[in-house]
């Protein structure tokens, strides 16, 4: 094992939750191993303004069971640029750290890649609701916005079959849809639309009309935020098209906060721990995963380079149990 004197870790992009809890992971088992530990604050933004601060094993008690991060996050253009890039090294180095670690999701990981290939060590943890690395089988936080959205598909279930009415759901995602096939499967949901598959409108709108002849009083219907049409938008065309009254709800940041789940909290801690034990063993380059309950790393290569995908079988599923 190679000694390492300061290892930086910082958090960047949208929040979520278990980030604070991957934080204490990475801090605790750095000071473990007799490494300073120096966290960055406001993300990338922080590195370029040397927004540092020393951490030891008690700046990251009482925060594992938090959403949010205590480090901040914060949108950062410069570091995109090759001179941001270069200066954010440059700062590095200045602090005498002499490796990275980067949680976040798909751009804040390509930073990381990006960081690399300029020969700076960094490692990579997989953090984002979307769940949409390439590659990595759950980020963090991906559980917690899951079984947030579920909380809340219950609860208008609850009024909707109360007033026989259809409620549509707006989920987040960005321009992918797990969020939405996820929790349209365990939600029980009539109708799941995601960018990754372009259903004909009319179609679905046909299919909410002829719910009643299936005994279906009301349907659900979960919007992913990047499907191409809006759960507003598709409201009116319900009414205006088919007659039908509906109800929407957009479930926007709620879906970001909240104390991480059980299930979250320890993906945290065990890939916070993976990536010191990476950056000690001079592995750096890689983002941390598990596979199979096992960690696992992936090359910074696999999962910046492509879109991930959906669960074709899951979508299927979603249909079938829909009838
Ligand atoms: O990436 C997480 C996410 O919550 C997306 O699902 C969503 O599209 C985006 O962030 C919203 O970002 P902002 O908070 O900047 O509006």
């Amino acid at each position: 094992m190679m000694t390492m004197d300061r290892i930086g870790v910082l958090t960047s992009g949208a929040d979520a939750p278990g980030m604070n809890a991957a934080i204490r992971s990475v801090v605790r088992s750095g000071v473990y191993y007799g490494v300073e530990m120096v966290g960055i604050k406001y993300g990338f933004q922080g590195l370029l303004n040397e927004s540092l601060e020393k951490m030891d094993a008690s700046s990251v008690g009482s925060i594992i069971q938090r959403g949010g991060t205590i480090l901040q996050s914060y949108t950062c253009d410069e570091i995109y640029t090759d001179a941001g890039q270069e200066k954010a090294i440059e700062n590095l180095h200045k602090q005498g750290i002499d490796s990275l670690v980067v949680i976040g999701g798909r751009e804040d990981l390509a930073v990381a890649a990006s960081l690399q290939k300029k020969d700076f060590p960094c490692v990579g943890i997989p953090a984002t609701i979307d769940n949409d690395i390439p590659g990595v089988a759950e980020a963090i936080g991906f559980d917690t916005g899951l079984n947030t959205i579920i909380d809340y598909i219950d609860r208008i279930r609850d009024t909707a079959s109360s007033h026989e009415k259809s409620s549509i759901i707006e989920v987040m995602g960005r321009d992918t849809g797990n969020l939405a096939l996820w929790s349209g499967l365990a939600g029980g949901a009539e109708n799941i639309l995601i960018p990754e598959k372009k259903e004909d409108m009319n179609t679905i709108i046909e299919q909410i009309k002829s719910g009643p002849s299936r005994d279906k009083r009301y349907s659900i219907i979960i919007v992913a935020e990047g499907s191409g049409v809006s759960g507003i938008d598709l409201n009116t065309r319900l009414k205006e098209e088919a007659g039908i009254e509906s109800r929407v709800t957009v479930l926007g940041h709620t879906q970001r906060g909240g104390a991480p789940t059980a299930r979250d909290r320890v993906l945290a801690s065990r890939l916070g721990a993976h990536a010191i034990d990476l950056l000690l063993a001079q592995e750096s380059g890689k983002v941390v995963g598990l596979k199979n309950n096992k960690l696992v790393s992936h090359t910074f290569e696999e999962v910046t380079s492509q879109m991930s995908k959906i669960d074709e079988g899951m979508y299927e599923l979603s249909g079938r149990l829909s009838i």
